[in-house]
């Protein structure tokens, strides 16, 4: 039975927060999985997992059981439309970045950079809702059809897997945001140390390393998911739109006017000189939403406390991190996989 997965806010924004549970035996009954899902569960190769004890090999890429479940709804259920905007990413590469930059360039026009923007009262994963971790998660199928367009949506499902009427469809599109190997695996193992269950001992560093080197990460491996859009993005450059964290952290101002341009609304020349490109720049900025009560409060995303959704926003962090043996490891990796692919970091 579909359900409608928003409420429309005050400004007249769709806001994708769900009610929390208040009650432990609701929430236990969310996390089950079906049983026709929980036997195609049993039967995928499995490895030792970062967040949950087992990470599946489901439609070639790892994820938890409860993802699984999600993105076969999400596969089965939704229908793109031409208008569509879909942003995708692998986990801790900037997916809060992006959605908070693609959600202020897309609604400038509506709400200026007031002091009354969503954005200083919303989680980013609040206004742009994710596909299978929000939408279609917890057995839902979401009514999505009175969202007005142009709808905006996020995923960490790797392109071969996106539902078909994204893949097929020629006018929606794609923004992908891809970030060096090195800090996203720093900030991986960061995030899940901090929201790894209690009955799990911490994730030592060696360890995580390891199994992302061999790919077991989730969404990943994580070459295969970066190289999935940047062939797309090589082969239908209209429609998927590949840029870098590292490239937009160096300049952010240039990579605004490009997505805006992506987007079908490239700024003015009169916007350009009121500034307004700097203005979304600083709005959507690491500094900016950090500290932001909302985003230090509350769990926009089911298991995640907001405030861990922002850590330090910087590249080269990894050198901190990485013995010598360990960056060498990690660079033949990236060599053997990203070698001809033109894809560099
Ligand atoms: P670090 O752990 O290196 O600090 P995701 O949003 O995909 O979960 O990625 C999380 C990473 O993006 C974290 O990196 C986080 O600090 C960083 N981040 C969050 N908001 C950001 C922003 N507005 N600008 C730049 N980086 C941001």
């Amino acid at each position: 039975m579909p359900i409608s997965a928003y409420t429309i806010s005050s400004m007249g924004i769709p806001h994708f927060k769900k009610t929390p549970s208040t009650n432990v035996a609701e929430e236990d009954q969310q996390e089950k999985m079906d049983k026709e899902c929980e036997e195609l569960v049993l039967s995928l190769p499995k490895e030792k997992g970062w967040r949950t004890p087992y990470l599946y090999k489901f439609q070639g890429f790892w994820c938890q059981p409860k993802e699984i479940q999600a993105i076969i709804s999400f596969q089965k259920h939704f229908q793109a439309r031409a208008t569509d905007v879909i942003l995708a990413t692998i986990p801790k590469s900037g997916t809060t970045w992006i959605k908070a930059l693609v959600f202020a360039t897309m609604n400038r026009q509506r709400f200026g950079i007031s002091n009354c923007h969503p954005l200083l009262t919303s989680n980013p994963h609040d206004l742009v809702p994710f596909l299978e971790y929000k939408l279609y998660a917890d057995n839902e199928i979401p009514d999505l059809s009175d969202l007005p367009n142009p709808r905006l949506f996020a995923t960490h499902v790797p392109f071969a897997s996106l539902q078909n009427s994204i893949k097929n469809n020629s006018d929606c599109l794609i923004v992908y945001l891809c970030r060096n190997p090195f800090d996203t695996f720093i900030s991986s193992w960061h995030f899940i140390n901090k929201v790894r269950s209690d009955s799990l001992p911490p994730l030592p560093l060696e360890e995580a390393f390891d199994m992302y080197c061999n790919g077991v990460v989730g969404f990943g491996p994580f070459w295969e998911h970066m190289l999935g859009y940047w062939k797309q993005s090589l082969e239908r450059p209209k429609n998927v739109l590949f840029l870098k964290y590292d490239d937009m952290k160096k300049d952010i101002i240039s990579h605004l006017m490009v997505l805006a341009k992506f987007l079908g609304l490239p700024f003015s020349v009169a916007e350009e000189k009121e500034g307004v490109i700097e203005e979304i720049a600083k709005l959507c900025s690491f500094d900016n939403l950090k500290d932001l009560e909302v985003n230090n409060s509350g769990k926009a995303i089911k298991n995640f406390e907001n405030k861990h959704l922002f850590r330090k926003g910087e590249v080269g962090d990894w050198v901190n991190y990485l013995s010598p043996l360990m960056v060498e490891r990690l660079s033949k990796v990236i060599e053997e996989n990203f070698g001809a692919s033109g894809l560099k970091f």
